[in-house]
């Protein structure tokens, strides 16, 4: 019998691209330093009672199987009244609103459903790790938009070039890492250059309610005649700091919805049954829980912002989400990543090199990675003794 030849499986080159997430990395490392782990970015916030109960009654009552493709109807009809009520945005329950798998899974499916093979993505950078491999398994075309990390400011002009050979912009409002919250005036700007060029914008707006009191969230497809044009994406994980219950949504008009849900169908069915049922519990929390959370987490960042700028450390103010970046473009590092390790090792503290989230940072196949430290993300999501205990051990630049 002739041997069987066992041959190297092909993989898509959209794949081989990408890099090992650097968050869940820096992680290992914090674990393997016994170092604070300001790397990773899920919550360290109370699940509000009722939701833990909803959570176990949703499973005892049978709520374990697959739901409706698009969703739960009960949460779907929540959540419309929810984002009209909260946030100006109307979208009617039954064809303009998919619940997904996390927003991760609402960006993959909406990317993959709006992107053919080389259409162009605008994407603002510093990026969120998962938009570019979302639109590289799309096959799609990056083109990078830069906004200064500690200001915010971007150049309209340059945003219309990338337009001019683009299909889609994705939008992430808060942002992270740079925590930018972009204006109505902002967004007005925006609007008039995505009409201009026929483009969809995607949203990710899963720090919503995460803002500094002086800078509310503004949903883009409420701006100008936005909503015709746009897909709102957004998460239950942060809000309700239920990152694993693996929960967001997408919104958007009806016949764009129609696209996605299918995409959605054949990527995951639905989100978990018994997790949506419970966030229907969640939708019902009265404002204060989201006022309540927001300036905790505003306590927080300014403990660790105040912290490290009078250890001599310089800190950006973020508006929105619960990243903080430390400038540290003075210590003319030459590989922000191998320093961030070190740093993990000698000052036991983890955090994320700035180098992950901008373009050059990132591998190239005809380019070495430009890895010069420019910034440090820490996150403000963990409790107040650990941000305390981050201060003192970073101590002195
Ligand atoms: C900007 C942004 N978008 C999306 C996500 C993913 O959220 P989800 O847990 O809903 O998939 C995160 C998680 O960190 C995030 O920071």
């Amino acid at each position: 019998m002739e041997p069987l030849t066992v041959r190297l499986p092909r993989i898509n080159p959209a794949v081989t691209h990408m890099d090992e997430s650097i968050i869940r990395d820096m992680t290992r490392v914090a674990e393997e330093a016994g170092a604070i782990n300001l790397a990773q970015g899920f919550p360290e916030y109370p699940i509000a009672e009722e939701l833990q109960r909803a959570a176990i009654t949703a499973i005892k009552k049978g709520i374990n199987q697959y739901t409706r493709t698009w969703g739960d109807t009960l949460l779907r009809a929540k959540l419309a009244t929810h984002l009209h009520d909260h946030f100006g945005l109307v979208y009617n329950p039954e064809d303009e609103l998919v619940i997904t798998c996390g927003a991760s899974e609402a960006i993959m499916a909406t990317l993959l459903a709006l992107l053919a093979r080389g259409a162009g993505v605008v994407i603002p950078e510093p990026i969120y790790e998962n938009y570019l491999p979302a639109a590289r398994l799309a096959g799609a075309v990056p083109h990078i938009l830069t906004i200064d990390p500690f200001t915010g400011a971007w150049d309209p002009a340059a945003l219309d070039r990338a337009c001019a050979k683009a299909q889609v912009l994705i939008l992430n409002t808060p942002a992270n890492p740079q925590g930018k919250v972009w204006t109505r005036d902002e967004i007005e700007v925006l609007a008039e250059i995505l009409k201009r060029h026929d483009i969809v914008l995607v949203t990710d707006e899963t720090y919503a309610w995460i803002t500094a009191p002086d800078h509310p969230h503004v949903a883009p497809a409420t701006v100008a005649d936005l909503r015709s044009r746009t897909v709102t994406i957004a998460s239950f994980s942060k809000t309700y700091a239920v990152t694993g219950w693996r929960v967001g949504y997408a919104a958007a008009p009806a016949p764009l919805m129609a696209a996605i849900r299918n995409v959605h169908d054949f990527l995951t069915v639905c989100a978990p049954a018994p997790s949506q049922r419970a966030l229907v519990t969640a939708l019902d929390l009265p404002p204060t829980y989201y006022s309540e959370m927001a300036a905790i987490y505003r306590s927080r960042c300014d403990l660790l912002s105040t912290g490290l700028r009078n250890n001599g450390w310089r800190t950006n103010n973020p508006q929105g989400t619960y990243f903080l970046l430390v400038d540290i473009s003075d210590l003319k590092i030459k590989d922000d990543r191998r320093w961030a390790v070190e740093l993990a090792h000698t000052r036991g503290v983890a955090g994320v090199p700035g180098s992950a989230f901008l373009w050059d940072g990132l591998p190239h196949e005809d380019r070495p990675s430009d890895r010069r430290g420019r910034f440090l993300r820490l996150s403000f999501g963990k409790g107040e003794e650990l941000l305390l205990e981050a201060v003192q051990k970073l101590g002195r630049p």
